[in-house]
């Protein structure tokens, strides 16, 4: 259902709130099913048994290959550019697609992958990912794809979590002008993961890399092999279809869990109508497979819609900055899809680098992963955009499976810095810390969701007592985004960021506690206290206070540099701390909880009031933190 004007998405908002059996159903019946549904949505947020298409069975790659066959097969589905500029591009039409995803399948099926089995890939942007993901939805194994920049350690807990029993990997990855050893870390993180039997290792850079007699295989032999037919496998609507790993406000990753039919149905739909793309169109979307941006806008969305969807393994400024607008200019990308702090860190650069590129191709801008502030907006779309192209600036999270709050591109208004209107079946609303709704606009408060809609995770793998308490009991019988938002006078929204424990540094979430975690294992540190602080480039970066043990031993920099390696071996390069101060002490309440508020202020080096301290155990050590944080 494609919604081409302001009145088209207004009655489908109304109509999808109203009735939203009758609404769901319509489009859900675009799609070919084995069977119909017996019933479109029940549950609620409060029993959280919800399930959207009961009784209904389908596969979910037969509507992203087989379905376009015939009208599509000759188009091109996939255009993968490689890291280097001069290796050649690959491009597969749905039909060679088709036939890859079957090879695959037929390869994870002799391997002894069954119905239900989960296959983690930790891989670089490499073709072999895409076709992965989709053999294992095509033979109803789980996928859960881990980033290629996460530790072993880390690694290793999202394997044993998901219990799974293949790793597919890389030799290596390219990655601008490094390479990542994926293999080695691989076998390091199986040292402590007795559960997996297979291995299947896809050569990409050449280098030399160890084979565990039995257990590894080289893929791509495998793949020449086997067989480009493979039926698909009859799936219930609410099966798994994968499993994605996040970073929460406590403890360790969670495992959303997020099914078939309704994923699809969400993914289908606002791929559809946020981006309004025509049949001849070339989509770009910069982002990782390894993150939830990669599996529903790179990969089941445009699939889904029959899109051409460019698949990118390398980085923004390799081998120059202007990277990003020579592969748009090549391949004549229509929308474009990035990341707010991609575009402050080009932004930065010199402009030559962009306006020497023919970018008139371009027809919509998408932003994603974090609130994206109003001079990259307003460079976005006139450097980049030459002020033709609508922005949407998409919120949606892992746990949404889609986006959320959006315009739709050329239909909606585009308003710099707000996500703006709810997709239809979205109802959003803000509510006060004591969880009281704030109604009427302009209003500001923290952002809940007041139904299920088809794409929610359904759980937490293993631990549904965890999503409950998570997601739903803050506010309960609603679900709580973790974010803060502010609605005008219009009812658009502006996303204004986190309002928990969760940091989100360049468009990657991370968890504070799993940061202290880390840094607490250094022999020397006996407490830490990690917070964000808003970063020019990356949005927020992190900032930690640490008690040393002794602190005689420690000079200053060199604690960082500890600290990092301990970040990079437990979690992974991507939560480096950009600053660490030694303190003597953390502020705490008199119940002993860690007053972040205070934190953050002082690592966002606000000199302002700093609020009441009298009620705190030690306000002696406020003043202190300040002096040492230069205030
Ligand atoms: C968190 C979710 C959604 C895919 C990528 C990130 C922030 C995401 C926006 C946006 C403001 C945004 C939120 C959200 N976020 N998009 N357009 N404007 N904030 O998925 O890793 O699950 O992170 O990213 O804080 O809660 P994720």
């Amino acid at each position: 259902m494609k919604l081409t004007s302001k009145a088209a998405y207004q009655e489908a908002w109304a109509e999808a709130l109203n009735s939203p059996e009758a609404f769901w159903d319509k489009v859900a019946k675009e799609y070919s099913w084995h069977k119909p549904w017996d019933k479109v949505c029940s549950g609620d947020f409060n029993s959280l048994d919800i399930k959207w298409f009961e009784g209904a069975s389908l596969n979910i790659t037969e509507n992203c290959l087989d379905r376009h066959l015939e009208t599509r097969g000759d188009k091109t589905a996939i255009i993968w550019e490689a890291n280097d500029p001069n290796e050649k591009e690959i491009c597969l039409t749905y039909k060679e697609l088709h036939a890859d995803v079957c090879r695959f399948s037929n390869v994870l099926k002799d391997q002894g992958v069954q119905k239900g089995d989960r296959v983690v890939f930790y891989m670089s942007m490499v073709p072999e990912l895409l076709t992965g993901v989709l053999a294992c939805a095509r033979i109803g194994a789980i996928h859960s794809v881990v980033f290629g920049g996460f530790s072993a350690q880390a690694l290793a807990g999202r394997v044993n979590d998901c219990e799974a029993k293949i790793v597919v990997t890389c030799d290596e990855a390219f990655r601008g002008g490094k390479t990542i050893a994926l293999k080695a870390i691989t076998d390091e993180a199986l040292e402590s993961c007795p559960g997996v039997e297979k291995v299947l290792v896809r050569e990409r850079t050449g280098a030399k890399v160890t084979y565990k007699e039995g257990r590894d295989h080289k893929l791509m032999e495998l793949l020449k092999d086997a067989s480009t037919t493979c039926e698909p496998t009859e799936m219930n609507a609410e099966d798994p279809l994968f499993i994605l790993y996040t970073s929460g406000s406590t403890g360790t990753p969670k495992g959303l869990m997020h099914t078939t039919a309704g994923y699809m149905v969400w993914a289908g739909f606002t791929f559809e109508n946020v981006f309004q793309m025509e049949e001849n169109d070339t989509y770009w979307c910069s982002a990782d497979i390894g993150w939830i941006t990669g599996h529903s806008y790179i990969t089941y969305g445009p699939l889904l819609k029959g899109a051409t969807t460019l698949m990118f393994e390398g980085v923004p400024t390799y081998p120059a900055a202007d990277r990003f607008w020579d592969v748009i200019d090549k391949y004549k990308v229509t929308h474009f899809y990035t990341a707010p702090t991609a575009i402050r860190a080009l932004m930065a650069c010199d402009i030559e680098l962009v306006r020497k590129h023919d970018l008139s191709s371009l027809k919509v801008l998408g932003s994603v992963g974090e609130p994206i502030n109003e001079e990259a907006w307003e460079w976005y779309h006139k450097e980049v955009g030459k002020e033709r192209c609508p922005i949407v600036d998409t919120w949606w999270q892992t746990e949404t499976g889609g986006i959320m709050i959006s315009s739709l591109a050329g239909v909606t208004e585009s308003v710099p810095a707000h996500a703006t209107l709810p997709m239809p079946g979205i109802q959003p609303l803000l509510v006060d810390a004591e969880g009281k709704e704030v109604s009427g606009s302009p209003a500001e408060g923290n952002l809940c969701i007041e139904k299920p809609w088809p794409g929610i995770a359904r759980t937490i793998w293993g631990n549904h007592d965890r999503y409950k308490e998570t997601y739903f009991t803050t506010y309960p019988g609603r679900y709580f985004t973790g974010d803060g938002a502010k609605r005008d006078s219009e009812s658009r929204y502006r996303i204004t960021g986190r309002v928990d424990d969760v940091i989100n540094v360049s468009g990657h979430r991370i968890g504070t506690a799993e940061v202290e975690d880390a840094i607490n294992e250094h022999e020397n540190i006996i407490e830490s206290a990690v917070v964000g602080f808003p970063h020019e480039i990356k949005g927020q970066g992190i900032y930690a206070y640490v008690i040393c043990q002794d602190s005689s031993k420690i000079e200053g920099e060199n604690i960082q540099k500890e600290l990092n390696a301990h970040i990079t071996k437990m979690i992974g390069p991507i939560a480096k701390a950009d600053c660490v101060q030694v303190v003597s002490g953390l502020p705490k309440t008199r119940s002993g909880k860690i007053m972040r508020r205070i934190l953050r202020k002082i690592a966002a080096k606000d000199t302002g009031d700093l609020g009441d301290i009298s009620t705190l155990l030690n306000p002696e050590v406020v003043d202190e933190i300040k002096k040492g944080a230069g205030l």
